[in-house]
């Protein structure tokens, strides 16, 4: 017949990616109608799993919604019959023969369509590429392979992975997730930008004081020592998700929304980067801390990190774009973990007003008057910008108030998770928000060399208290550069 189908496989169906985000967001994609009629969701794992003890593992975490209890419950139980199991070894080619035989069962003679997630740890990436590939050429639809970081730790161990996975893989069916892509705000970005004539003049060096992306999370590395201590904060967050969100933000108009178009912006942009170096980065880790009296252990008293750890989970950076638009305009990345609070936003300060003729009520602190429109990517979501007021009175005083956008307030509809938009992008082969191969190239090219200086020197974080704002050199490093960062006012 001419119906087709498609089947989802979550290789590494058992860890917490799966369980937490993958599952919970095919639910959510089929709750709200997105997938396709004919589909089939496999779980693959090591271990043995009936496909009764799968849907029991991944049903506590999927959530209606609009809750209309009675519909949903019929949707979860109509979702997990779809739901199935097959055990085997991430290198064995057999063992994914025995997937494909399964999975030919559920396509019938439809035309089969392929996604495999791969939510696994990185050095079996190539293995399962093999496997995918032999066991998915005899397929006549698509077969697609999602791939999530990290993607190598720096520029030669990046291209490496690259060669390997396009041993097996064609680039178009390989989708590098950057789930920060997935969220609202960053999709809205570009909507901002190039559909409000009140923002888009404004966008450069001209106007453009200096560009701040913010990352904090109030909680430390709990549990994830293991992974985390072998990258570090700059590959964690840095290198990607504040990248991507500068890259998009930095980026020249492209010529469509088109993948390609967007993304050879991206590659532009990102290519014109200066290399970063140690005298333009601080580092941070986090120590012990009391709260009342209960304290709260460390980063190196996590049992998963070694006792004499140097990787930072703290980081703050200024790199620069030497481009026309761009020039001499720092771009100030900070990002940390067991910070004071959690949130990511992206802040933008503009130029003081030429002459303004009211600096006299800011004092000597003309800093104070300038403009500066926040992004908050989350949680909370919003846009404000911070304009000069006058506060209502016969006097004439001025205050900095914000014109503010509160996405809970202004609309009704919910805010969907990153990888339900990056799943439906992935299984109808839009390819605008993963990032090509050479982005990922010219994403490490900027980091590599203050990684290597890092790993060859040895260099050691300022400890910062578990729960406080993070080490002093940031501040330091904002001021020398004659700024101050947004979140610190
Ligand atoms: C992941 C990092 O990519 O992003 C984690 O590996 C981090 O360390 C997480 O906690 C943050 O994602 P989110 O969507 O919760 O902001």
């Amino acid at each position: 017949s001419g119906e087709s189908t498609v089947s989802i496989t979550v290789v590494g169906a058992s860890g917490d990616l799966a369980k937490k985000k993958i599952f919970p967001a095919l639910f959510a994609l089929f709750y709200e109608g997105c997938l396709p009629k004919h589909f089939t969701i496999f779980g693959y794992a090591r271990s043995k799993m009936t496909d009764e003890e799968l849907r029991n593992m991944i049903c506590g975490n999927l959530s209606c919604r609009i809750s209309q209890r009675e519909s949903c419950d019929d949707k979860m139980k109509y979702f997990l019959s779809k739901c199935f199991y097959h055990s085997g070894q991430y290198n064995s080619d057999a063992d994914f023969k025995q997937l494909d035989n399964k999975l030919k069962m559920h396509e019938k003679d439809r035309l089969a369509n392929r996604l495999f997630y791969l939510s696994i740890p990185p050095n079996i990436f190539i293995d399962v590429a093999r496997c995918v590939s032999h066991s998915s050429a005899s397929t006549q639809g698509w077969t697609r392979v999602i791939v999530e970081k990290p993607f190598g730790r720096d520029s030669e161990s990046s291209a490496e992975l690259t060669r390997g996975l396009t041993q097996f893989l064609t680039e178009e069916q390989i989708y590098r997730i950057d789930h920060y892509l997935g969220k609202e705000l960053v999709e809205n970005l570009s909507v901002l930008r190039f559909s409000n004539l009140v923002f888009e003049p404004l966008w450069s060096r001209q106007y453009i004081r200096n560009v701040q992306f913010l990352f904090s999370e109030d909680f430390g590395t709990e549990g994830r020592g293991g992974y985390f201590d072998n990258y570090g904060i700059i590959r964690d967050i840095m290198q990607n998700h504040l990248l991507q969100m500068l890259a998009l933000f930095a980026m020249e108009p492209p010529v469509t929304l088109d993948a390609e178009d967007v993304r050879n912006e991206k590659v532009k942009v990102l290519r014109s980067m200066r290399k970063l170096h140690l005298e333009d980065t601080v580092l941070g880790q986090y120590k012990c801390q009391m709260r009342g009296n209960v304290r709260i252990p460390g980063y190196t008293e996590d049992k998963t990190v070694p006792s004499n750890s140097i990787t930072p989970t703290f980081a703050a950076a200024a790199l620069f774009i030497d481009n026309a638009r761009w020039d001499g305009v720092p771009f100030l990345m900070k990002a940390g973990k067991a910070l004071h609070n959690r949130r990511t936003e992206i802040r933008v300060q503009f130029r003081h007003v030429p002459g303004n003729l009211y600096k006299w009520s800011f004092g000597a602190d003309l800093d104070q008057a300038t403009n500066e429109l926040v992004i908050r990517v989350q949680p909370d979501e919003s846009i404000y910008l911070k304009i000069n007021n006058k506060i209502p009175g016969l006097g004439m005083r001025l205050d900095r108030s914000n014109l503010n956008l509160q996405f809970a307030n202004r609309y009704s509809e919910e805010i969907p998770d990153a990888y339900e938009r990056l799943l439906l992008d992935a299984i109808e082969g839009e390819r605008r928000l993963f990032i090509r191969s050479d982005e990922l190239d010219a994403a490490w090219a900027i980091f590599t060399p203050l990684l290597k200086e890092l790993e060859t020197r040895k260099v050691a974080p300022e400890l910062y208290p578990y729960g406080s704002r993070g080490p002093i050199g940031a501040y330091y490093l904002a001021a020398k550069y004659n700024m101050r960062w947004g979140d610190m006012n």
